[in-house]
């Protein structure tokens, strides 16, 4: 079997994508620093994946740790996901966030070079798109970044495009996520974020569980079909499953950059999740329209048509799906996976 290391693979999308790499006879091998995950996470998948699962507790920017990974394992790919990803924390501490998202992501792949391992999928993010001129967004869309996170996501994407430029062996994948949500149907895993969420799906479910008052909705002033915020929500083990279909493709490519929009091709409303919520958990939630948050786009989903023409890859799990997972793993997690 190939090793794959996944590097925040304790994470929301790295555990989901560990499970999806077992499924196509992959050998994960985990990297994770745990400052947004538990360990506990590892036990699960071994459980989910009924089957040891090697992991190095170290930190990406400690190239020496990182160096000993690759020392003691023969590492056919490696998924980068480590780097933080909170976009309002990114604009209070820029340098935190340049410093560990591009300094991880230099080692990994001055590490890889030293050993001869040619094949990285980067976890990039649709906020590279910045508000999109017109919805659906094509990969070769104009790109513009307007927060020190999404920045980091740019400038990796274009340090790794000069990279195997200058390197034509190696070959890259930069895989553009819409807005992962839900969770595997254990519930088990699913996304545990430390403290009050800044995303949306989970702030609704601690609402549903009674942690949180209600949901406040940022805004329905925007120019979409309800007012509210329209985004392409994919379900993590679509998106998981995702990245085991690219590996497979750079086995047998000669292409040495690939880039694709990993979403559903759909666009839902603030409103249109709470409602698919509502069916999920079988009651009303509640909520309330307040300011805009600042640096909110209207509108943004995906055409995932390369994705599909070229990897084979489409999203499966429709709204409720994703609804019904994540209150899933909210109810056998009430306080996150502790
Ligand atoms: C979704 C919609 C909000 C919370 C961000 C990052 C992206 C990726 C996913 C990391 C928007 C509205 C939200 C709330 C609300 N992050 N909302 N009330 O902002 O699309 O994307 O997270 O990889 O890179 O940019 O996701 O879940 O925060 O917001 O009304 O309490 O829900 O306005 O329309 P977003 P989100």
């Amino acid at each position: 079997m190939k090793n794959v290391l996944v590097t925040g693979g304790a994470g929301y999308i790295g555990s989901h994508t560990v499970l999806a790499l077992v499924d196509y006879g992959y050998n994960p091998i985990i990297v994770d620093n745990f400052s947004n995950a538990s360990p506990k996470v590892i036990d699960r998948l071994e459980k989910l994946a009924n089957r040891p699962i090697k992991c190095y507790s170290i930190d990406c920017c400690d190239k020496k740790a990182l160096e000993q990974v690759f020392v003691e394992n023969e590492i056919f790919g490696v998924i980068h996901f480590a780097g933080y990803k909170a976009v309002g924390e990114s604009v209070q501490k820029p340098l935190m966030y340049y410093q560990n998202n591009l300094i991880s992501l230099l080692n990994v792949v001055e590490v890889m070079h030293e050993h001869n391992c040619l094949n990285l999928i980067f976890s990039s993010s649709a906020t590279v798109y910045g508000a999109p001129k017109s919805v659906p967004i094509y990969e070769d869309f104009p790109l513009h970044v307007t927060n020190p996170y999404g920045r980091t996501k740019l400038m990796i994407e274009e340090i790794l495009t000069d990279y195997v430029k200058a390197n034509p062996e190696f070959k890259v994948a930069l895989l553009r996520y819409f807005n992962p949500i839900g969770a595997h149907e254990s519930g088990l895993i699913g996304e545990d974020p430390n403290g009050i969420p800044n995303n949306l799906m989970p702030y609704i479910t601690q609402v549903c569980i009674g942690k949180l008052d209600h949901v406040r909705v940022f805004g329905n002033d925007y120019p979409t079909k309800d007012g509210t915020g329209v985004r392409d929500y994919v379900h993590v083990m679509d998106l998981a499953v995702g990245h085991s279909l690219t590996l497979k493709k750079m086995e047998n490519c000669s292409e040495n950059l690939l880039i694709y929009n990993l979403g559903t091709g759909k666009g839902s409303s603030v409103l249109d999740v709470i409602h698919e919520m509502e069916k999920a958990v079988g009651h009303s939630i509640k909520y309330e329209i307040v300011a805009r948050r600042a640096g909110d786009i209207a509108e943004c989903y995906a055409n995932c048509d390369k994705a599909y023409q070229e990897l084979g890859f489409k999203a499966k799990y429709n709204l409720f799906d994703m609804c019904k997972s994540s209150w899933n793993f909210q109810q056998k997690n009430p306080n996150g996976i502790k």
